[in-house]
Parts: C-alpha cells; sequence; structure tokens
C-alpha cells in the first residue's frame, strides 16, 4: 500500500531524516512513536509531498509519488490529519467539508456517514473554525480528512491536547477505519493509544527507525521504552 524506502531529508543543509524505511499494508494501523523533535512530522510531510524527500523512494499502490506535488499525491488517495489540527479559522464546518468532499461511486464516506460519527459537528455546520473548541477542531480535522474518501489516512498527533472524553472518541474512530481496511499511519505519543489501536510500531530517534514491533512487545520492553519514548 505505502512503502517508504530510505528516504533523506533536509531542511535547507540540516538534514533531518536519515534513512527512513518502513510500510503500510493494506487494511493495517501502523504507529510511528519517538520523543519530540527526531522528525515524525517531516516523515509524514515527506510522504504527502510538502517536504519533499531529496533521496529514497516512497510508493502509493504501486506508483512512484517521491517527487509528486502535494495536491497530486493527495488525489492518489492518502489524507493528511496534521499535527495541531490546521483549521481554517474563517471558514464553516460545513465549507471545510466542501473543500475536501470526494465521494466516488461506491466510496465509504458521505458527509452523511461522517455526522453520524462525529453528531457535534453536525449541530455546529455554519460555525466557523476558531469558534471550535480544541476537541471540535480535531473532530473537523478527521471529518474533513475522511469525507475525501482516503485510501490511506496519515494522522499525525491527533489526541495531542485531547481530554480524554476526546481521546476515546478519537479511538472510536481509528476503530471504524480498521473496520472498514482503512490504513493508517498514525504517529503517536500516548502509549496506551498506541498499545490499543496499532498492528505495529516503528520507532525513530535522530531521523531514524531504530526499533520495530509488535505493541504487545512494546509494552514489556522497558528499556526500549526509556531510552526512545522516555518513558
Ligand atoms: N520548517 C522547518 N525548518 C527547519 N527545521 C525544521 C522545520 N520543521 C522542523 N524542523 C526541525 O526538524 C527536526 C524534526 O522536526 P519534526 O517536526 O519532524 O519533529 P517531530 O518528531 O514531529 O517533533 P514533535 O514530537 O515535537 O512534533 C527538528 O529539529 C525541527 O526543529
Ligand atoms: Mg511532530
Amino acid at each position: 500500500m505505502l512503502v517508504v524506502e530510505d528516504i533523506h531529508v533536509n531542511y535547507g543543509p540540516s538534514q533531518v531524516l536519515h534513512g527512513v524505511t518502513l510500510e503500510v499494508n493494506p487494511g493495517e494501523v501502523v504507529a510511528v512513536m519517538g520523543r519530540n523533535g527526531v522528525g515524525k512530522s517531516t516523515l509524514m510531510r515527506s510522504i504527502i509531498g510538502l517536504t519533499p524527500a531529496r533521496a529514497g523512494r516512497i510508493a502509493f499502490k504501486g506508483a512512484d509519488v517521491t517527487k509528486l506535488p502535494a495536491h497530486k499525491i493527495a488525489r492518489l488517495g492518502i489524507g493528511y490529519m496534521p499535527q495541531g489540527r490546521r483549521v481554517f479559522p474563517s471558514l464553516t464546518v460545513r465549507e471545510h467539508m466542501q473543500v475536501t468532499a470526494h465521494a466516488r461511486p461506491g466510496s465509504p464516506w458521505t458527509f452523511e456517514r461522517m455526522l453520524e460519527l462525529f453528531p457535534n459537528l453536525g449541530e455546529r455546520l455554519e460555525q466557523s473554525g476558531s469558534k471550535l473548541s480544541g476537541g471540535e477542531q480535531t473532530m473537523l480535522a478527521a471529518g474533513r480528512a475522511l469525507v475525501a474518501n482516503p485510501d490511506l489516512l496519515l494522522m499525525d498527533e491527533p489526541t495531542e491536547g485531547l481530554s480524554p472524553l476526546m481521546v476515546r472518541e478519537l479511538g472510536k474512530l481509528v476503530g471504524v477505519l480498521k473496520d472498514t481496511g482503512t490504513p493508517v499511519l498514525l504517529v503517536e505519543q500516548q502509549l496506551a493509544f498506541v498499545l490499543k489501536y496499532a498492528d505495529r510500531v516503528y520507532i525513530l530517534s535522530k531521523g531514524q527507525v531504530v526499533h520495530h514491533c509488535k505493541p504487545s512487545e512494546l509494552a514489556d520492553d522497558h528499556d526500549i521504552k526509556a531510552r526512545y519514548l522516555g518513558v
């Protein structure tokens, strides 16, 4: 589904990713963990084409997307929930959905189905992004990504700053994605969330994958947790 092969990414002269390799298979929820500043968001942005890799290769559904611009990659079916949600303050909830909505015959996510999952958004359709709470903004960022009917969803720290109640709501979403067979690449710092929803985990440190395992193995690996996650 998604294959990232030995990618190297720079911001100007400073190199942030030093040969990252990972893959996401159909139907999988794959987590990327690691301390602050190790390059997790940069990895996500490289996949979606916002910070293109200068070396290495990224393939999606068998097509080489390494050098494609972001809008073309999105159109191929990669959805993206950026860190910090990036909701537009001046657009209403409805307008956010209209910007990204893309339903093909047989695609699972309609506007109505998304509102069933996030009824709070239905009550705020005409409200502007700036009037929403942090939790509602997260739901909006998720809903906006869903109505595009992505074949793969990238989520960059979706639980950051959320109340435990909203974290559970978000968990429900990941569960639904899993049930519908939509794979997810999830950057996440909350170990409990990863243990509950991920099928596999990659751990990044200083721009490299330093460990790869099943969540259950991570739960018992106190050395790895202490060294790379600060748990
Ligand atoms: N636009 C940019 N220009 C220059 N350097 C950047 C830029 N964005 C990020 N960096 C640097 O790249 C490194 C990796 O940043 P990145 O945001 O990918 O880390 P992260 O793992 O997502 O961190 P966090 O857990 O805090 O979200 C950091 O040292 C950061 O300062
Ligand atoms: Mg980040």
